[in-house]
């Protein structure tokens, strides 16, 4: 049975399951969420692949207190007022990563910045407190449905394709959280939600009204991430001024440095190391990166998505 009363013994076993690198979905104050192990690569493309999504969203990073928000993202002046204001609670604060953030970068989508929450539902931070790490957690939805308010939801979606969910009875805000961007000069409410405007709004002064609701249409977010050097997709062999980010067994030989996605050819593995590999290969003396066919199915969806991104023309 996968939807349990989250007792403490159910707590527990979730926690137990996220440390293996395993999917619990969970009740906060907002929505049911899907978590996984923040800083874990492959469970983080775990969650991904369950998801369905055609894309990398940047995830929302959940974290039991403010010691816990320290370490992964960097707190200003404004984030501090709003986080004694509002946390624990339905505020998600974008700021800038940590240098040294244990957090996965596919968790971010290769950003600089992270999503941060902390929440307020007993469930949620009675996980977060057994866990003792970071949680990185979307609504407990596939793609494309509505977000989950109850753990019956969550079932409907996912049958049996996650092990656990912690029942802790119906999400009583019903909408997700207010995320706010303090990352860029001016802050920028970039998704409404069960945090309104007006509660804001004292402490926030202007925003930034171009920026607002990008969320929506998240492959368009300001700054995703992209390498510096050129990317030449489809590759079947490499020069010797380029780097290969290879797929599968049998990689071309010839590059300057060559970065496997994964030998085998999975494609979790391969979302799992996706953004830490272009980083590495976007460096001297390559001058430009060579990537190799990825299949279309499955996360290879996601992950041909951001690779043309990549390799689009510089704005
Ligand atoms: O209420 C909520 O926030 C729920 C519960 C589970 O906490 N979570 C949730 O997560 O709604 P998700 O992944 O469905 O929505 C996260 C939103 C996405 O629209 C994503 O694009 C945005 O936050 N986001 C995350 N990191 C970001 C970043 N670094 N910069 C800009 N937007 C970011
Ligand atoms: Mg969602």
């Amino acid at each position: 049975m996968t939807v349990e009363t989250a007792t403490p013994e159910a707590i527990a076993r979730g926690a137990g399951l996220l440390r293996q690198g395993g999917l619990v979905a969970f009740p906060t104050e907002t929505v049911y969420g899907l978590g996984a192990d923040a800083a874990s690569d492959t469970a983080v493309a775990r969650l991904y692949a369950a998801k369905g999504r055609p894309q990398f969203n940047p995830l929302i990073v959940h974290v039991l207190d403010r010691r816990g928000a320290e370490e992964i993202a960097v707190m200003g002046v404004l984030a501090e007022t709003l986080a004694a204001r509002f946390w624990p609670g339905p505020l998600t604060l974008v700021l800038p990563r940590t240098k040294h953030s244990p957090v996965s970068l596919l968790a971010t989508a290769g950003l600089d910045t992270i999503a941060v929450r902390i929440p307020s539902h007993p469930v949620a931070r009675a996980l977060l407190a057994a866990f003792g790490r970071p949680i990185a957690a979307p609504s407990a939805n596939r793609s494309g449905s509505v977000s989950p308010t109850t753990a019956a939801h969550v079932a409907e979606d996912f049958g049996t394709d996650i092990p656990l969910i912690l029942d802790g009875g119906p999400a009583t805000h019903g909408v997700e959280s207010t995320v706010v961007d303090l990352a860029n000069e001016n802050p920028a409410l970039l998704r409404p939600g069960a945090i309104p405007r007006e509660a804001l709004e004292e402490f926030l002064g202007d925003l930034d009204a171009a920026r607002e609701g990008r969320i929506r249409s998240p492959g368009q977010l300001r700054s995703h991430y992209a390498p510096h050097r050129p990317v030449r997709l489809n590759a079947t062999s490499a020069g010797p001024h380029e780097a290969l980010l290879a797929f599968g067994p049998v990689a071309p030989s010839g590059a300057v440095r060559t970065l496997n996605l994964s030998p085998s050819g999975d494609l979790i593995e391969a979302a799992a190391n996706l953004f830490a590999h272009l980083r590495a290969l976007d460096r001297p003396p390559a001058r430009a990166i060579a990537v190799m066919a990825i299949p279309e199915h499955g996360l290879g969806e996601a992950i041909n998505d951001r690779l043309r991104r990549a390799a689009a023309p510089k704005a």
